[in-house]
């Protein structure tokens, strides 16, 4: 019997021990912070280059990250540029200037504000990803070269099948500047593009996206 009391309580500490990990994660996996920043676009397109990105409402508690200073359908005009922060995990291996971490956007509601990474919204009927922001504690991890540029860390060219992964990242800058239905709302908002070749989407610009102090 008391074998059996003894049992059930250490099956019901390991329930409860199990239950903390799986449901009771940290607040935030990444907590460290920079300060505040705007994002810049850099193009060898005169039209885009030197825009900003601001926060664009495409659903509730969802923005895309359009260009401030080009016109679309669902925004006419320009808009400012909005303060976009950078948070990082409290591994020494990373910090706020280089990453990887999240790109987050503080959405603020009439009683609460919710920190908004920037993730990636996925369509399978094309190669061009969305990029959006909303509430999480997780979003697409990026990173910052020495230059301010925002790139993204691929671990697996699967393109060369016979080579394995020898532990070299490569850094890579699939963004785009492309005209996107997303949400019932139609910007000229940033995408990434999956793979080598040329988005789909004929509206596609080449960019890069820089980081520059406010
Ligand atoms: C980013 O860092 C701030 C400050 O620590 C924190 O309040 C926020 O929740 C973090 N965001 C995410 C997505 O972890
Ligand atoms: C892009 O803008 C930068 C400064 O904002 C300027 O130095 C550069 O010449 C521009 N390039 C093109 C192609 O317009
Ligand atoms: C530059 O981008 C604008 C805005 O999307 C586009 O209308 C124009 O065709 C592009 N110019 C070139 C040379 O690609
Ligand atoms: C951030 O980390 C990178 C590489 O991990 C390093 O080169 C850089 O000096 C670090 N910067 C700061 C401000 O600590
Ligand atoms: C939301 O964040 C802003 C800016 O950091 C702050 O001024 C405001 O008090 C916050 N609101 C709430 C409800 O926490």
């Amino acid at each position: 019997m008391k074998s059996a009391i003894l049992a059930l309580a250490l099956s019901l500490a390991v329930t409860v021990t199990a239950q903390e990990f799986l449901y009771d994660p940290p607040e935030s996996y990444y907590p460290d912070q920079s300060e505040s920043f705007k994002l810049v676009v850099v193009s060898s397109n005169g039209t885009v280059n030197g825009s900003t990105l601001s926060a664009c409402h495409s659903g509730a508690a969802i923005e895309t990250l359009c260009l401030s200073n080009v016109g679309s359908p669902s925004k006419p005009s320009d808009i400012p540029a909005t303060p976009f922060n950078f948070n990082v995990s409290s591994s020494e291996t990373t910090n706020t200037t280089n990453g990887p971490g999240l790109i987050t956007y503080l959405l603020r509601g009439g009683n609460f504000n919710a920190s908004s990474p920037m993730q990636f919204s996925y369509n399978p009927g094309s190669n061009v990803v969305t990029a959006e922001l909303s509430p999480s504690a997780t979003g697409q991890e990026v990173s910052f070269d020495q230059n301010g540029l925002l790139y993204i860390s691929s671990y697996y060219d699967d393109t060369k099948p016979d080579v394995p992964f020898n532990g070299e990242l490569t850094k890579l800058y699939r963004w785009y500047a492309c005209n996107q239905y997303f949400g019932g709302y139609r910007y000229f908002s940033l995408a990434w593009v999956m793979g080598e070749g040329k988005p789909q989407n004929p509206t596609c610009v080449k960019v890069d996206v820089k980081r520059v102090a406010l």
